[in-house]
This record gives C-alpha cells, structure tokens and sequence, in this order.
C-alpha cells in the first residue's frame, strides 16, 4: 500500500474554467444555500457552487426573487464557504448580487461585490443583465472581483418580462442577447448564464464567446450547466418545469422520513434504549420539602445538561 496522500484536487479558478472551455470539458455547476448543502455538492464533484438569490423562493418562501437583500446573501453565501472549507477545497464559490444591490450606481455595486467576497467568502459574482450594466462589470472586475453575467430570463426583470418566459425566441430577440453576451464579455465578464433560451440561440452564444456559458433551461451546447440543487434533488415533487430534471426524491423520501419518526412517538417506539442516556450509578436526592424550596440544588442531583 502506498504511504502517499491523495494528490490535492486542482481549484476551479476563473483561469480553470476558460481551460475547460477550450478543452470542450463540460462544467458542472449547482446552486446552494447552506453549509451542509454544500459538503453534499462538493462531494458530489461539483466544479462551480452558486448561491443563487434563487434562495429568496426556495428558502424563503417567495414568489420572485426581488426581497432577497445583500445582507442575506451574505449570510448563506458565508454559509456555504464554512461548508466548502470542511471538503475538498475545489469548488469556485459564486455570490449572486440580488435586486437593488447593483442597479443604483457603479459604486453601491462595488460595495455590494466587496461584501460577497470579504464577509461571504465568493470568489465571483453574478449578475443579471445586458449592455446596459457593462460600466458595472467594469468597474468590479476593476476592483479585482470576478463577474459572472446572467442573460435571458432574468428572474430579476420578472415585471417588466411579463411573467418567467423562455425568452430570445424570435429574431430580434435572440439577436439582442447575442449582442448582450458579447459586450458582457467585452466588459470583462468571466461566464455568462443563458437561461431559459432556444438551444439553438445557446449554441450560437456559445460559440461566438471565448468564455463559457452556463445554461439553464438553454440546451446541450452550452459550455456548462446550472441547476438549483433543491429541483434537482426532486425536494418538492409537484416543482417540475421543462429544463429541470428530478436526480433524486428527496420530498417524498424527506416526508416518508418525518412520517416514520412522527409515527414511533406517537407510539413510544422512539426513543429506545440505544438513543437514551444512562447513569446506572446516579442516586437523586430527595426532593426538596416545601421549607427548601428556592434553595440552590444540592450536588448529586441530576441537573445539568446530559454528556
Ligand atoms: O439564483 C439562481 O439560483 C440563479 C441560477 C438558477 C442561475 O441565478
């Protein structure tokens, strides 16, 4: 047997993730919430975890994504690092910028980009839209932050989009997001998210970039492919759009779960002797008379928490 230590998993740095690009090696990336999710996606080999203000829906119990402030995407983005920094150390960690943190000025999003990175731990952020947010993107990847475009449905823009929509699918349309992918990259974006488009507009996009794109709901020929790991893992079996698929059933196996322990105390199944304490040993005091009450516990007594 060799005495030798596993060789380190290599990172995934933006550099790593233009090699796979140019090495036509798809890019596995999810998005999560929390620490323990996180361990679950990097073990799973994941290359990319995004924490996605996706949360303001599948967490918080939204219905868009606009509630979602700074302050929390902090929070679960710190989450997720604490997670990530128990596994293998490959991952790249992207923090989503919500709504409102980067449409005022160039400025409040540098601020914003900056928390993401220095109290969450990201090395990236993201965010949604087109041409008329290169100034941003420049002004952050000048603060040395990595920025990820999204483009296409962009849940965000669900007001003035109409609803979420497969949108680019006619030709005016399509040829605007292709003209957005290029000034995004131009601006200095390191990847772009296509979601929800017509695959053959994501092919297209995909070709004519140097850097990946990331899809959703955009077809085959992306460089790389997002899903939130909550859909994926089928947690709530009646969420099934067209572009997500269920890898598993947590919902129901998370019900079944509930259901068999709710069912073992109902009936004083649970707990058994092998999930209970024991101090075989232990000899309680007498309790207390009424002249004592008040008193401080005497020692011997049983009063603190069990170890
Ligand atoms: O918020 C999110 O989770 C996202 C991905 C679905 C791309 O933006």
């Amino acid at each position: 047997m060799s005495s030798q230590s596993p060789t380190p998993a290599r990172r995934v740095t933006v550099h790593e993730l233009r090699r796979m690009k140019d090495a036509g090696e798809p890019i596995a990336v999810v998005t999560c919430y929390d620490a323990t999710a996180a361990r679950w996606v990097d073990a799973a080999g994941v290359d990319v975890v995004l924490v996605g203000d996706s949360l303001g829906m599948v967490v918080q119990g939204h219905d868009s994504t606009l509630p979602v402030t700074i302050d929390q995407m902090v929070y679960h983005c710190a989450a997720v690092k604490r997670g990530l920094a128990r596994g293998s150390g490959r991952p790249h960690l992207v923090g989503d910028m919500p709504f409102g943190s980067y449409q005022a000025s160039a400025d409040e999003a540098v601020r914003a980009a900056a928390r993401l990175v220095a109290e969450g731990g990201a090395e990236a952020v993201k965010l949604e839209g087109g041409a008329e947010y290169v100034d941003v993107v420049r002004r952050i990847v000048r603060a040395g932050v990595p920025v990820m475009g999204h483009l296409g449905l962009t849940p965000q823009s669900v007001h003035r989009m109409g609803g979420y929509v497969v949108q680019g699918k006619d030709s005016e349309k399509a040829a605007q997001i292709l003209k957005d992918a290029r000034a995004l990259e131009a601006a200095g974006c390191y990847a772009v998210v296509l979601e929800c488009v017509p695959a053959e507009l994501a092919r297209i996009v995909t070709s004519q970039l140097h850097v990946p794109t990331i899809g959703i709901g955009a077809g085959i020929h992306c460089d790389g492919q997002v899903l939130v790991l909550n859909d994926l893992l089928g947690m709530d079996a009646s969420f099934k759009p067209r572009f997500v698929k269920h890898f598993a059933s947590l919902g129901e196996a998370a019900t079944a779960g509930v259901a068999a322990y709710v069912a073992e105390v109902r009936s004083r199944r649970f707990p058994d002797d092998a999930h209970a304490f024991h101090s075989p040993g232990v000899r309680l005091l007498p309790a207390p008379d009424d002249d004592d009450a008040g008193e401080e516990p005497k020692g011997g007594g049983v009063t603190g928490a069990p170890v």
